[in-house]
């Protein structure tokens, strides 16, 4: 089951770029730009990656990104998460960038952009990954700034599928992002945002009814409202569940009680994804093997999860169409 999981073909639709930050790229990024980091070893970084809540886990994932100034160092580490894809058989990957973390220490919009496009167009022509790129904003910040970085950003909109919505949850619902997301739906990006992954069921319910998502990020808090969760099912929307994120940041206190399972056996598209991969302890695959531990994972269920995140990706009805071939052609041959 191990090898059926790892070689399975996968599309990842809940990643953060700058989660994907490895500490020894880090160090590598910091020195060339004379940036000192608060840790003297990568030992020492990843013993500080404990985490209670998310708040604690974004206060250290801010200052990570610090290191970044270049467009080189943008493509650096966008390839580093690029080539782990490869490795585990990701065949597209949906990726959030925070812009704001950038912008807000001077770097231009452009460097961000022209430094992860420059990646994902390498690892499409050197074999053949698909991805696309969605803008989140920083929810702690104001709704002001964020339609401002919305604006600067347009110069990129043929680089930009999607917004969406990140940072603190608790205290910064969607209906304060309202009227940018109005104005992003009318320039054409589609929506997406995190809701229920420390904030309450009804932050799910904003995301659908003012901000019109088409993917609700997290969403695992779903289940604190029956009614909700019919919805998700009649209306087919999907969640991106992000199982090893969930237990570091003590969402579920244990994987054996995480809810992707029951909510895939009661209709939801739940899809599995990684959110920030250095900083919980694993890529793609390691979040199929910490479910199959925890649950007995059936090549069914893992099947199931991996057509729902390709039916919820953003991808044309012809690319769609490709994946799920692979995906049929995987488990005939491999099962
Ligand atoms: N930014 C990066 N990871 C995040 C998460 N899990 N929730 C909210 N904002 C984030
Ligand atoms: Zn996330």
């Amino acid at each position: 089951m191990t090898a059926f999981l790892e070689g399975m073909p996968k599309a990842e639709l809940h990643l953060h770029i700058e989660g994907s930050l490895e500490p020894e790229l880090m160090f590598e990024i910091g020195q060339r730009n004379g940036i000192k980091l608060p840790f003297a070893t990568v030992e020492d970084v990843r013993a500080a990656y404990k985490f209670h809540n998310l708040q604690e886990f974004l206060d250290i994932y801010y200052q990570g990104a610090n290191v970044l100034l270049y467009e080189r160092d943008f493509y650096d580490m966008t390839m580093a998460y690029l080539r782990r894809c490869r490795e585990q058989n990701v065949i597209h990957a949906e990726i959030f960038f925070d812009p704001q973390t950038h912008t807000d220490r001077g770097i231009d919009m452009a460097v961000v952009i022209n430094g992860i496009c420059g990646a994902l167009k390498d690892a499409e022509q050197e074999w053949g990954m698909s991805t696309r790129l969605i803008l989140c904003f920083l929810r702690h910040l104001s709704a002001e700034a964020a339609m401002e970085t919305l604006q600067q950003a347009l110069p990129f909109k043929q680089h930009i599928v999607a917004v969406g919505l990140d940072s603190s949850e608790v205290g910064h619902p969607p209906e304060k992002f309202r009227e940018v997301f109005d104005r992003a739906r009318s320039e054409g990006f589609l929506t997406v945002a995190h809701a229920g992954e420390e904030g309450p069921a009804d932050y799910i319910w904003q995301a659908l009814d003012l901000l019109r998502v088409k993917r609700i990020d997290h969403g695992v808090r779903c289940t604190e409202d029956e009614s909700l969760v019919k919805r998700l099912i009649a209306e087919k929307i999907p969640l991106t569940v992000c199982p090893l994120s969930n237990t570091k940041l003590c969402v579920f206190d244990d994987m054996r009680e995480h809810n992707i399972l029951t909510l895939l056996e009661q209709g939801v598209r739940v899809t599995v994804n990684s959110d920030d991969p250095a900083y919980f302890g694993g890529y793609m695959n390691e979040n199929f093997l910490a479910l199959h531990e925890a649950f007995n994972l059936s090549r069914e269920q893992a099947v199931a999860l991996v057509k729902n995140s390709f039916e919820a990706s953003f991808v044309s009805e012809k690319e769609l169409f490709e994946m799920n071939r692979k995906l049929e052609a995987y488990s005939q041959v491999a099962g």
